[in-house]
């Protein structure tokens, strides 16, 4: 039996993405490692527990400026996706959807909410053995950026072990995922670490 709560398909309201706040941090945090299981078996065993997200690791990084938004279902919580502005660039943090809700464009639009927030290059890391995910950026205008450059970007702009460096990918927003501040973007999707978390 799920240990969420689920959202009633028959009554469903549209969803709702609204900022987090303190109140929704255990939701947070339940949602993130759930989703997070899909790295089990995947990604290096050295980079993955569980939990894959610790408490105080959450809270670290909402300490260090990561704004999370989530995104709700009849008052549940389904996916969550930070952003983090660090220098001349905004990375997006920790997309995560829960396991029953994946693939049925949470992610999608909890990123189109995002995009046009930022002001600044958009860069999502990520593990390069999680190709779904590699894959959910690519479908909205990411780009991946070559080994040379993606390891200068990982070190620069996150805070990361080695290891990390080496196991993770960088992907840059395109003109067609982000229109330079400048309003809402055109997506081209149809839809809609040691190794601590992912970047
Ligand atoms: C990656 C993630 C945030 C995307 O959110 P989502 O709501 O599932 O994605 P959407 O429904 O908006 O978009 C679906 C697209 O994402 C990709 N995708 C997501 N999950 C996938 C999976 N399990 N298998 C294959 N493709 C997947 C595909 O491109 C997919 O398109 P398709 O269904 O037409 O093949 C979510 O799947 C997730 O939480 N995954 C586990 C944790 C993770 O990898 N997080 C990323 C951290 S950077």
């Amino acid at each position: 039996m799920s240990r969420f709560d689920q959202p009633n398909e028959e009554t469903a309201s549209p969803p709702v993405i609204r900022p987090c706040s303190a109140h929704d941090f255990d939701a947070m945090l339940a949602v993130v490692n759930a989703a997070a299981r899909a790295y089990g078996g995947v990604i290096p065993a050295d980079c993955y527990g569980e939990p894959y997200m610790p408490a105080a690791e959450l809270r670290g990084e909402i300490a260090a400026g990561v704004r999370f938004w989530a995104s709700f279902e009849a008052d549940v919580m389904v996916g969550i996706m930070g952003i983090q502005d660090v220098d001349d660039m905004t990375l997006i943090r920790h997309a995560y959807v829960r396991p029953d809700r994946q693939r049925k464009g949470v992610g999608s639009r909890l990123l189109q909410h995002l995009l046009p927030l930022t002001m600044k290059v958009p860069l999502v890391g990520t593990w390069a053995d999680a190709w779904w995910a590699i894959s959910f950026y690519e479908r909205h205008g990411f780009s991946l950026v070559a080994p040379a450059e993606k390891d200068q970007l990982l070190r620069r702009y996150w805070t990361i072990s080695e290891r990390q460096v080496e196991t993770s990918v960088v992907l840059r927003a395109g003109p067609s995922a982000w229109a330079g501040g400048r309003g809402r973007v055109h997506v081209t999707a149809t839809s809609a670490a040691s190794c601590d978390s992912a970047p």
